[in-house]
């Protein structure tokens, strides 16, 4: 029998409408492989959400993947609101799909609508990191009260399940996580340190390409890699939010911070660091020999040495992207949903 599970996607922009074209591509494959049928009952942007209480058919998926950001709810497909409360009672879904922009400040609108599910014994997965980095743990035991789940694998580390790796070292006490967790600014260390870029130069190209966030300080100023330190170093066993992170970007680092380390045979990094044992999470650019594992990350590739009573793993892989993010929330969903009582 083919378990139907409703979805509620929370963002309808570069991530989420990549889900839904993932979930086109792949329903027959589900349904063969894993006994799933994932129905979109609804999705929403910042005009709000449309919604059918028996989910959207294919064709008006389609259509709703050719229309403009911004003005879902004037696709004329299903019932409009801006309320999440009305969509949840009106499609009652086993999941909601939160892909809203990260708001360092808040969490919101991403907090709000993973509260309003968890108190609806909605089950949840998430590419949005402000809301773990801000309230982990409360989400983490409201999730348990309510015998829910909480997805949250795409929020670090794109190409790589990393979360599933550090979560799943039961044997090994961890002591230290360190690693180069945001892609933006290892392509902008890399261009200058590998190809010679000026700084500046490198920051603008890393914005024409696409790979800076819209607001470049998340990436500049070690944000978004802290982000993704606090999410590591709660699911390590950590109790911490981001204003426990020491924190420092890449725009401290000079040119001439850049040719002193290059006639050293060294380069700079934009290094977390998780020391369990000391319990703290330095975010910060780090001189490091050429010969160091985390020194020969390039461009785009994102890594993490994970060093334990036991020995020491090395995980290096591409960064985020839409669409490796979606495939991640995708592969989520369907453990998830294949794991829930039928
Ligand atoms: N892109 C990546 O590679 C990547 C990787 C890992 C994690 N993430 C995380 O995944 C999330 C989504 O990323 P993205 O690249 O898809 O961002 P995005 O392109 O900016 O899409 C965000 C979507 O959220 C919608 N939105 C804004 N306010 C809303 C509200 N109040 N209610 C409902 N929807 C609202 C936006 O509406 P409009 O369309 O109207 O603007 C847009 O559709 C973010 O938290 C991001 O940090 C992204």
């Amino acid at each position: 029998m083919i378990h139907r599970c409703g979805i509620v996607v929370a963002g309808f922009g570069n991530v989420g409408r990549s889900l839904v074209r993932l979930l086109l591509e792949k329903t027959s494959y589900l349904a063969e492989r894993y006994r799933v049928d994932f129905s979109v009952l609804a999705v929403g942007d910042s005009s709000g959400f449309v919604y059918k209480r028996e989910g959207f058919s294919r064709e008006e998926l389609e259509k709703l993947l050719q229309v403009p950001r911004g003005k879902v709810c004037e696709s004329g497909l299903g019932s409009c609101t801006r309320c999440i409360d009305e969509v949840f009672d009106e499609t009652l879904p086993d999941f909601l799909v939160e892909l809203t922009p990260a708001n360092y400040d808040t969490g919101e609108p991403g907090l709000t609508y993973m509260l309003r599910a968890l108190k609806r014994g909605i089950n949840i997965v998430t590419a949005n990191k402000a809301p773990l980095v801000l309230k982990f743990r409360e989400l983490m035991e409201l999730a348990s009260r309510r015998r829910v789940r909480i997805g949250f694998r795409a929020t670090v580390f794109g190409g790589v399940p990393i979360i599933d790796v550090v979560r799943h070292l039961a044997a090994h006490k961890i002591r230290r996580i360190t690693g180069i967790l945001n892609a933006t600014t290892n392509y902008i260390l890399s261009r200058v340190f590998y190809d010679g870029l000026s700084l500046e130069q490198a920051v603008d190209e890393a914005r024409k390409i696409g790979v800076m966030e819209a607001n470049a300080a998340l990436d500049l100023e070690g944000i978004d890699a802290a982000a993704k330190a606090v999410i590591l170093a709660n699911v390590a066993g950590l109790n911490v939010t981001l204003s426990d992170v020491s924190r420092k970007g890449i725009t401290l680092v000079t040119m001439d911070d850049v040719k002193r380390c290059i006639s050293e045979n060294k380069v700079i990094k934009l290094v977390a660091e998780i020391d369990l044992e000391n319990k703290c999470i330095v975010v910060e650019p780090r001189e490091l020999p050429s010969s160091h594992d985390l020194a020969q990350v390039k461009y785009l590739l994102n890594a993490v040495l994970i060093e334990t009573d036991l020995n020491t793993i090395f995980v290096k892989g591409i960064g985020g992207g839409p669409a490796e993010t979606a495939i991640n929330v995708l592969s989520e969903l369907v453990e998830l949903a294949t794991s829930l009582p039928r």
